[in-house]
């Protein structure tokens, strides 16, 4: 039974590795930042340059970002086809350089496919030479190597804009980076669910359902980007009481289950949802911890634990003095 419970979960998280992002939903988050890209060189570098809407995007919008270099790579493949089984051996990437004839259009003439020595893995060598060579990285990585990925950005001191789970955000790995500044939420998703395109059916009865697509909760966008966003104080009006804001039986600080409702006049620690960092300004908040399993880490304060029941994961946060 385990051991089918676990081929279960392979399965998923490989179906999960191969949904592809629509253009539309790249082109609303990317219009957030017009002015980053100016002069730099982006690496999409979990993207078939030939099928990948992340390329597309960059290489039609070339000029109007101010772009200098646009670099892909693709993973085990080198037939443009957007549901690679991953079965080859050898992968290719593109660089693209902008329009050369004028047109203003990225011509398949001028951008060569050429091919990697391996399969395009993001942690070979050969990808990481690319990796060094770019300012900005962007994409969607696949959702079961997260961690290594963000690890990997980290490492190299890389600028990002990627999509990933929401519930990322509380992996040991990556909250460390949150409460260090390294890494926030960008605008997200509507209502955080995304469509992405995908062969596998979707079995979700959903009134939202599109055809080819799949729909996924809880997924967002992560950066190291500034955001105007960012800096933006949440405007809280509610005030403290004992009863509306009890306290965990575990530890001292406060149930807040909505954002909106954080008190203005509570200086203590308060629980609130992983939504909150969408809300985050490190300069009205500081982040204390998670409560989650309560040993994760060291920031992994408690259980949120309230009246014998355990709640989902909630931010410890506490107001600044300002
Ligand atoms: C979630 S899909 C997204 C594809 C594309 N970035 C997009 O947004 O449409 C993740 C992609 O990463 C590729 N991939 C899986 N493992 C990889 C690895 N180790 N290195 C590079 N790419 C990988 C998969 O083949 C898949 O195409």
């Amino acid at each position: 039974m385990a051991n089918s419970n676990n081929q279960l979960q392979t399965a998923k998280k490989a179906r999960e590795d191969e949904f592809y992002t629509q253009l539309c939903d790249i082109e609303n988050e990317l219009r957030h930042y017009r002015t980053h890209f100016k002069g730099k060189t982006v690496l999409c570098n979990c993207d078939d340059p030939r099928v990948s809407n992340f390329f597309k995007y960059f290489a039609l919008n070339f000029e109007i970002l101010g772009l200098k270099k646009l670099i892909a790579t693709c993973y085990k493949n080198n037939e443009p086809d957007l549901f690679s089984m991953n079965t080859c051996e050898q992968a290719v990437y593109i660089i693209y350089e902008g329009d050369k004839n004028g047109n203003r259009i990225p011509d398949p003439s001028e951008m060569e496919v050429l091919p990697l020595q391996g399969d395009g893995d993001f942690r070979s060598a050969e990808c990481v030479e690319l990796l060094k060579q770019a300012d900005i990285v962007c994409t969607n990585p696949p959702f079961s190597l997260f961690r290594e990925y963000v690890a990997q950005l980290i490492k190299f001191k890389k600028k990002f804009l990627i999509i990933g789970n929401q519930n990322a955000i509380k992996y040991k790995e990556i909250f460390p980076l949150v409460m260090q500044d390294k890494i926030w939420m960008g605008y997200g998703f509507k209502r955080n669910c995304a469509h992405f395109i995908t062969k596998y059916e979707d079995t979700a009865s959903d009134a939202d359902h599109r055809e080819g697509m799949i729909r996924v909760p809880s997924v967002t966008w992560y950066t190291n980007l500034e955001i105007p966003r960012r800096h933006e104080h949440i405007i809280l009006y509610k005030q403290y009481n004992p009863v509306d804001y009890p306290k965990y039986d575990n530890y001292d600080a406060i149930n807040v289950d909505k954002t909106t409702d954080i008190p203005c006049d509570y200086d203590g620690i308060m629980g609130v949802p992983i939504t909150f960092m969408y809300k985050y300004c490190p300069e009205q908040f500081e982040i204390i911890g998670v409560f989650n399993h309560g040993c994760d880490n060291e920031y992994d304060l408690a259980k949120p634990i309230l009246n014998g029941k355990e709640l989902y994961t909630r931010i410890a946060i506490r107001k600044k003095q300002i």
